[in-house]
């Protein structure tokens, strides 16, 4: 196993499920000491298990994203615990309401922005000011292929999506020059809680051919999948790589 994350402080948020859980996991077995950032102290709690069962480092912190206070205090837990940041995957996030524009309320608006798009910004403004503290670090967001392009009834998502692309490379340019690297992972459709719950329910039931069908390689991804590509991003092997949005999708924005 190559621990290229060796000694790294690495915070994962949305860490209790699907994608995030996979990215601890894969930062820790990779070398870092990683904060495993959820809503849910239960599923949070449990990824701290699976972690410190192979005798790694990892420390709980229950954090609503789209709450900037809880954001700062995650950040400053952080650096309680490990003494700084060098690395972050701002991946929680939240699914579409499945609804058209037209019907769609401000309060079901607010809640995909909040989280998605909000808690991104909140996330990268208080691990910049850590980073900046200690000459650098290298942030990772998760959009989405939906950030590039639509699905039905998915508009508020993929506008949220869309903007973590925006603000992803906005950060990249003012902060290159701080040694502060900031890319964006787009993953296909990924067999995570979220999806599953959505194509178990009455909207989706029955398409997930169709879904499979989206991506040139006809099928769903894992969330390791995408997990790995965060590790590597968060790692010096891609210390020229920043500003970047690496699709990890089977060719679904290729199709
Ligand atoms: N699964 C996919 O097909 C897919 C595709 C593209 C992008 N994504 C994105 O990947 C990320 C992870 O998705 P997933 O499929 O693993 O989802 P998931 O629902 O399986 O896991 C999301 C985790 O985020 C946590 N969370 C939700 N709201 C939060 C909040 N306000 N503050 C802190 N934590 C919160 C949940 O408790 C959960 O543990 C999301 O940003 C999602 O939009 C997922």
């Amino acid at each position: 196993m190559q621990r290229d994350l060796q000694g790294k402080s690495i915070i994962v948020t949305g860490a209790g499920g699907g994608i995030g859980r996979e990215a601890a996991i894969a930062c820790a077995n990779a070398g870092a000491r990683v904060i495993v950032a959820d809503i849910s102290a239960a599923a949070g709690e449990e990824t701290v298990s699976l972690i410190q069962s192979k005798d790694e480092t990892a420390v709980f912190v229950k954090v609503d994203v789209s709450n900037e206070a809880q954001v700062e205090s995650l950040v400053a837990q952080t650096l309680k615990h490990f003494g700084r940041l060098d690395g972050a995957l701002n991946n929680a996030g939240v699914s579409q309401t499945n609804v058209l524009l037209h019907e769609l309320t401000a309060d079901q608006w607010r809640r995909v922005q909040g989280v998605n798009y909000d808690g991104v910004f909140f996330c990268m403004k208080h691990e910049i000011r850590a980073m900046l503290s200690t000459g650098g670090g290298s942030i990772v967001n998760t959009s989405s292929g939906l950030g590039r392009v639509a699905m039905p009834r998915a508009a508020e998502y993929c506008g949220s999506k869309a903007g973590v692309l925006g603000i992803t490379k906005g950060a990249a340019v003012d902060y290159g020059e701080n040694n502060i690297r900031v890319n964006a992972i787009l993953p296909g459709i990924v067999h995570t809680p979220m999806v599953d719950a959505l194509i178990s329910g009455p909207q989706f039931a029955g398409l997930l051919p169709s879904l499979k069908a989206r991506h040139a390689m006809r099928r769903l991804g894992l969330p390791q999948e995408i997990a790995t590509a965060a590790v590597w991003l968060l790692s010096d092997n891609a210390s020229f790589v920043t500003g970047a949005e690496l699709a990890v999708d089977g060719g679904f924005l290729a199709m």
